[in-house]
């Protein structure tokens, strides 16, 4: 069967650089013959077919803005038989044959659940995280992780005019690629991610205190949200220091953003891949980077998959921040 129409939606946390993957699916389709629809408010707008045609010029003006034009949420009504079965109702009545899904890894499970009643779909990762197992980069990483360096370059502006030691969360519930990369960028002290358990007086205190003994005197703490209690953190580290300390969470400033050159190449290329793969005729694929180059999975296999984290990466932070 031939593809004619197809749709495509953002799902769970926004991430900047989806703009321009939703651009380069309208595009590469308008310019390929297809209807294209633009979904709003991810699988709910498929529920309650709050959906629109969109034209070459729907997608004006939107590469170089954070967030997504077609709004996202989390969409628990889609996780029951009923909101699957309604967003799949919708599909049909409009015609719709294949679906691209920006997201996470939440996002691709409704994707496959899709494809497995019927409607082809296709993901595209789309997190600021970087916690999809299948590929390198997703799209937002890169700018999340400039904007934490900014934001971490103002803090340490302060923290060595006060002689302090700066404790920064980061996102990152589940993963610490963020953490890390942003620590490295930073020359942080100490860098706390979930994926490695850590001594608070090995890995902080005695840490600071060698560094104190060869004249450092202001400090940078990088934690992953997934460790949590920045605020603790910095108490202890006051008492176990005796160097004042401050805590930040970055908070949601990291999300947004005008997107980075490496985001919106990278959204545009998979955006384009992804019309391809579903006029090609595929059907539960996610698009991804490996070695700098896009390539696709089965959704099910992407989702087995374990990405690793990159001890050595974390081993050398630490050794060079002494
Ligand atoms: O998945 C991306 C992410 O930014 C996580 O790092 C963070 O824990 C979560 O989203 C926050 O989600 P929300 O915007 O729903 O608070």
């Amino acid at each position: 069967m031939s593809i004619k129409k197809i749709a495509v939606l953002t799902s769970g946390g926004d991430a900047p650089g989806m703009n321009a993957a939703i651009r380069a699916v309208a595009r590469t389709g308008i310019s390929k013959g297809l209807e294209v629809f633009g979904v709003y408010r991810g699988y709910n707008g498929l529920i309650h077919g709050d959906i629109f045609p969109m034209n070459l010029r729907s997608v004006s003006d939107i590469i170089h803005r954070g967030g997504t034009m077609l709004y996202t949420a989390r969409s628990p009504e889609f996780c029951t038989e009923e909101g699957m079965q309604k967003a799949i109702k919708t599909c049909r009545e409009n015609g719709i044959d294949g679906v691209v899904v920006i997201g996470g890894d939440g996002s691709f499970r409704g994707a496959q659940d899709l494809t497995k009643r019927g409607m082809p779909c296709i993901g595209i990762p789309g997190t600021i995280d970087n916690d999809i197992s299948c590929c390198e980069y997703t799209i937002g990483y890169d700018t999340a992780m400039n904007t934490c360096m900014e934001m971490v370059d103002k803090l340490r502006d302060t923290a060595q005019s006060h002689d302090r030691c700066s404790v920064v969360e980061v996102m990152g519930r589940n993963a610490g690629y963020l953490a890390l990369n942003v620590g490295i960028a930073v020359g942080a002290t100490s860098v706390l991610v979930p994926e490695v358990p850590y001594d608070f007086e090995r890995d902080i205190v005695s840490r600071m205190k060698t560094t104190s003994s060869t004249g450092k005197k202001h400090f940078i703490i990088v934690v992953a949200e997934g460790v949590g209690g920045v605020m603790d953190i910095a108490d202890r580290i006051q008492e176990g220091t005796g160097i004042e300390s401050r805590a930040t969470i970055l908070g949601h400033v990291q999300r947004g953003g005008s997107p980075t050159v490496r985001d919106r190449v990278l959204a545009s290329e998979m955006g384009h891949k992804a019309v391809e793969l579903l006029m090609d005729g595929k059907s539960n694929r996610v698009v991804a980077t490996q070695n700098d180059q896009i390539v696709d999975f089965d959704i099910e296999a992407a989702l087995r998959m374990k990405k690793p984290f990159n001890f050595e990466l974390y081993n050398m932070a630490h050794q060079i921040s002494i």
